[in-house]
């Protein structure tokens, strides 16, 4: 899939951001056993810290803060894929035994992640606050241009570890140089006193189809999204901000272009029902995006962000030539 034509007729004729406010949402969320295991208490339940991590990195927002998390009693059994093999041991061939999961309940309050990758080892991105909503984007933007370094490096490590073709990885790797040089672009223009941190871990330990899910939201519907407000933004932000956000663009849509390409690559190597699951969250998270669509902050036309009926109409123009094609 190539994106570029559909960012230019999307983007052509419409004046075209991504500026979510914090909401609170109550989420499920998956856990293996063998991550569970060791974020109990003495009486099974989940530890306050065990919650808040399981919490900030499987739900679809920028988790700001976890109100608090349920454990379900009853494990669910789903079948291990292929894909979690290692290339070339040819030592076993039975079919490996089910996973066993548990549903995690989450409470969060956070705001959409709509610019900047996300990754599964990046525990917490902690914006900066600032009474200037201007200096909060720029400082937002730098943060999650940062942020997506990490995101691409680790997607580079997981791609290889699952086996897939050297050319994606050298791509991943190729984003996380790119994500780099928007960092540098957006911390000139952010003011230094006011940008963010975020915190980072090891890659939990996931199965494919995990993997391609968090792809199918991160790659193929929110940057993908983020790769047109850019391309928007390239347009519309006055002389100062404009050739930052040309360049972002152009990356971004290479980028989303990578997601999609991973997302066919994942699919093919999925199990039925689990491509079933893959697909169902990403039209969740083309929803929510819709949901979370809102005027920009005032004080932040320099950065030419889409209105919010803008937005929409850019949404509308993603489902229609792109989200519902990659459903049907
Ligand atoms: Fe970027
Ligand atoms: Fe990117």
């Amino acid at each position: 899939m190539v994106l570029a034509p559909i960012v230019a007729g999307l983007v052509l004729g419409c004046t075209g951001p991504c500026w979510q406010k914090a909401h609170r949402q109550v989420m499920a969320t998956d856990v293996t056993w063998e991550l569970l295991s060791s974020a109990l208490d003495e009486e099974g339940r989940l530890t306050a810290g065990a919650c808040e991590t399981l919490c900030s990195s499987s739900s679809s927002l920028d988790v700001e803060e976890v109100h608090g998390c349920v454990l379900e009693d009853s494990p669910v059994e789903r079948p291990t894929t292929a894909d979690t093999s290692i290339p070339g041991d040819t030592t076993d061939t039975a079919p490996p035994p089910p996973r066993v999961y548990f549903e995690v309940t989450c409470d969060v309050t956070g705001t959409t992640i709509c610019k900047g990758r996300h990754h599964a080892s990046i525990a917490a991105r902690h914006s900066p606050v600032s009474p200037d909503p201007l200096a909060r984007y720029l400082a937002a933007g730098w943060l999650a241009e940062a942020t997506s370094v990490q995101a691409f490096l680790a997607l580079a490590v997981e791609l290889e570890r699952f086996g897939a073709p050297a050319e994606l990885v050298s791509r991943a790797r190729e984003a996380a140089v790119d994500e780099v040089v928007h960092a540098r672009l957006m911390s000139a223009l952010a003011p230094t006193a006011a940008l963010g941190t975020a915190t980072y871990r090891p890659t939990p330990a996931r199965d494919l189809l995990a993997f391609a899910t968090e792809n199918a939201i991160e790659g193929c519907v929110r940057e993908t999204f983020a790769a047109v407000v850019a391309a928007h933004q390239s347009t519309a932000a006055t002389p100062a901000y404009a050739d930052t956000f040309a360049v972002i663009a152009e990356d971004e849509i290479r980028h989303a272009d990578l997601a999609w390409a991973i997302d066919a690559w994942a699919l093919s190597r999925l199990e039925p029902a689990d491509r079933a699951r893959v697909e169902s969250a990403r039209q969740a998270a083309v929803e929510e995006l819709y949901a979370g669509i809102e005027e920009p902050a005032k004080g932040t036309g320099e950065v030419g962000l889409p209105s919010a009926s803008e937005m929409r109409r850019l949404h509308d123009g993603l489902v229609a030539r792109l989200w519902s094609v990659a459903a049907a």
